[in-house]
Order: structure tokens, then sequence, then C-alpha cells
């Protein structure tokens, strides 16, 4: 079959037309008028990098060390509530993907499949994201769960202390459990090809549902609504004494917080703006990534997500002071776009352009990549830049 994707927009066109709307608005939207959303990759598209001559990159190699794990690619999967809702078995195709080409799965709190199948499924190559959610015996069972179950390392996601407002879901009457009202039904009944492929999935393995939380014997029911604002500094100071494993911090901002947060002995700091899905007001996330680099100083790894979009965007993060970073709703368009054989694409497209770049750089190794390729520690000022210096 002819490739189809060469690019993230067009996974992204071919999932909006495959799914359901408000399943489709789920994924792609964010919060408030949504302008932090594209600001994040803006920001990382302004970005320049110098080019370098006359050095031998023929053999180049995007592995690298991240937390003790050996990964083939500078890049891993972000974690994503509820992925099987982009294309039934998701869950199943992202973990052999993550074996495969030996990076992280970080499973949700609400993934689709247990947390114990997918480590499984992923031969290990899985990380589990946690959020303080409503009852505190439900998230002690969690940590229980993921620690029988051989995870090596912790996520604890802390940018979700409330809902955002998401206007999209607002309007198309989104929630979980599901309400099915007549345009609700009519949505589903106009996108044949992920409602039928949903249909004969959900037969053999039963309806798409967070299933850690349908496990849980704490009767626990997953509220989207609900709000997780156990989360404060008392409770990640007996989470760093309960895990014994790695444990990462993600959707950090503010430099006074990776202070404390490194103080306290995490392992990382994942910087992240949730993808503009939380405050929309919030800082770039790559403009944040520079300022808590500058504030944690070397020895602390950041893993960074939020507006990736490209190979060139995981190499810019990198150069900006990213050990690692994660890929969001891209691999939720995969996905959508084609199932198993969609996912691959993309990660495909993701790594042939970030390994190119890295040869345009002049460099064949990712713990090379360092502000020093960046153009503007060459003196090299951008159109932007130029534009601001004339003003002043
Ligand atoms: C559909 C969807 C579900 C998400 N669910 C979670 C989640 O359960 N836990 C979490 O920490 N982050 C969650 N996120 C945020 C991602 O981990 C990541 O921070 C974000 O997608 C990065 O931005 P990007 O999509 O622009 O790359 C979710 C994002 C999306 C798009």
């Amino acid at each position: 079959m002819p490739r189809q994707i060469y690019t993230i927009d067009d996974a992204q066109r071919r999932a909006k037309s495959r799914l359901p709307k408000m399943l489709y608005d789920f994924i792609a939207g964010a919060s408030g008028d949504e302008s932090l959303h594209d600001k994040n990759s803006q920001a990382l598209n302004e970005v320049r990098l110098m080019p370098r001559v006359l050095r031998n990159i023929s053999k180049r190699s995007l592995s690298c060390q991240i937390l003790g794990l050996e990964a083939d690619y500078p890049f891993g999967f972000a974690p994503m509530g509820m992925t099987n809702l982009a294309w039934p078995g998701a869950d199943k195709f992202m973990a052999k993907e993550a074996s495969q080409r030996r990076i992280p799965l970080c499973v949700s709190t609400a993934s689709s499949s247990t947390l114990e199948q997918i480590i499984a499924d992923a031969d290990g190559y899985a990380w589990f994201q946690l959020y303080a959610d409503q009852s505190p015996d439900f998230v002690d069972e969690l940590v229980s769960r993921a620690e029988a179950a051989n995870y090596s390392t912790l996520i604890f996601t802390v940018d979700v202390p409330i809902p955002s407002v998401r206007t999209r879901d607002l309007k198309n009457g989104f929630a979980m459990p599901m309400h099915w009202g007549p345009s609700q039904i009519w949505d589903f009944a106009s996108h044949p090809r992920w409602t039928l492929a949903t249909l004969a999935y959900s037969i053999r393995n039963g309806l798409p549902k967070p299933m850690n939380y349908a496990t849980s014997s704490q009767k626990t029911k997953f509220i989207r609504k609900a709000s997780r604002d156990a989360a404060d500094w008392g409770f990640l100071s007996k989470l760093r004494d309960k895990w014994r494993g790695k444990l990462i911090i993600k959707g950090v901002q503010c430099p006074e917080d990776a202070i404390r947060i490194k103080a306290m002995g995490a392992d990382a700091i994942y910087v992240s703006n949730h993808g503009g899905r939380q405050l929309n007001a919030a800082p770039v996330s790559i403009h944040s990534l520079t300022q808590i680099r500058q504030a944690v100083g070397h020895d602390m790894p950041l893993i960074f997500d939020s507006g990736i979009r490209s190979g060139e965007h995981v190499i810019k993060a990198i150069a900006l002071g990213a050990d690692f970073v994660m890929l969001g709703r891209l691999v939720m368009f995969g996905l959508g776009s084609g199932g198993a054989t969609g996912l691959s694409n993309i990660l495909d497209v993701i790594a042939d352009e970030a390994s190119a770049v890295m040869g345009l750089i002049g460099q064949t190794q990712v713990s090379d990549i360092d502000e020093y390729c960046l153009a503007s520690s060459h003196g090299y000022l951008s159109s932007q830049d130029m534009q601001r210096s004339v003003a002043e």
C-alpha cells in the first residue's frame, strides 16, 4: 500500500475524518481559547539550529539513556488516558511499539487496559503514571499494584489539581461515563469505520473503560471531573518515602517548584503544560524547559512534552535542555489515522526526521546535542530577535 502519512498533519487530518467528532475533539482540544496549545508548537518552530558542515555524520544513533533505561530513541509515549478511544486495541499497539523500539510507554492512571496487562505486553518497557485521585486508598492500592507488577518508574502528575474548562468537550457533551443523546448517537453513526471497529473489539473485550478503576478492590469510579487536590507537598513527601523505584514529577513549570522537587529527592522532572489542556495562561512549555534547566542545573534529568509535532522538535527540545522527550497527541493521531499501521508510520516519521536533523547539525549522538547546536549560541539572530533589537 502506498504510504499516506508523511507528516503529523497528514495523520491528524485522517484521524479527524475517521473518529467521532466528540472523540477527536477530546484528543485535539485544549483549555480556554486553546491559544497555549498553538503557542507550544509555534515556539518550537521559532527555534533555529545551526547547520555544521564537513563532519562525518554517516553513522548516527538516536539511542540514549534515561533513568537507567537504554532506549533506542530519545522519545517515548506520554501518559494518555483512554487511548483505546483513538482506536480499538491502541494500548496493545503502543505496548508492542514500546517493546520493539525499546522506548518507555507511560501508562496513565486512566488507561484502557490494566497496568499489569500493559507492562506485560510491553515486555517491561512501561512506566506508571499516578494521579492523586479522590480516594487515598485507591491511590495507595495503585502504587502497590505498580510495585507488584514490577514497574521501575512512577510518574506523579501534579498539574491537574482540578479539571480545566475545555470548551469543545462541553459543547459536545463529552463526559466519562458517557452520556448518550441524539447528537452523540448521530456522531458515532456518521463515523462507521471507527464505530464498527470498536463494536467488533468490544464484543470480544468489553466496552472501552478505565480498567485500573474497574479492577480496583476499592470500587472507585473514574469521574473525569473529580478533583485531584490531594496532591500537595505532604503527599509528595509520603510518596517519595513509599515508592522505592524512580520517581518523576510531571507537569512542573515554575523553576521554584522544580528546585523544591529536586531537593525532595525526585529522580527527574517532567516539564509539561499538559499540551495546553490545563492552565491556558501558563508559559509556553519550551520556555519553561530552558528556565527549569537553568534553575536545577545539569545534574537533574529533565523530560519534556507539549507541542512536539516533528522529529525536528524533538532535537530542538534536547538542544534546549531536555534529556528525553515524550510524544502526546501525535501518537493519538497516528492511531486514529490507521490503528497499528498509523502508529508505526508516525513513529517512523519522527525518527527519520530526528535522525536527518541530527546529521544536518553535524551530530552523531544524542548525548552530544546541547545548546551549542542552537543558531543563537553562534551569534545568529532570528528574524524575531532582529525585529526586537531594531525596535529596542
Ligand atoms: C487524550 C489525552 C489524554 C491525556 N491523559 C493524560 C493522563 O491521563 N495523565 C497525564 O499525566 N497526562 C495526560 N495527558 C497529557 C499528556 O501526557 C501530555 O502532557 C500532552 O499530551 C503533551 O502535549 P502534546 O499533546 O501537545 O504533545 C493527556 C493528553 C491527551 C491528549
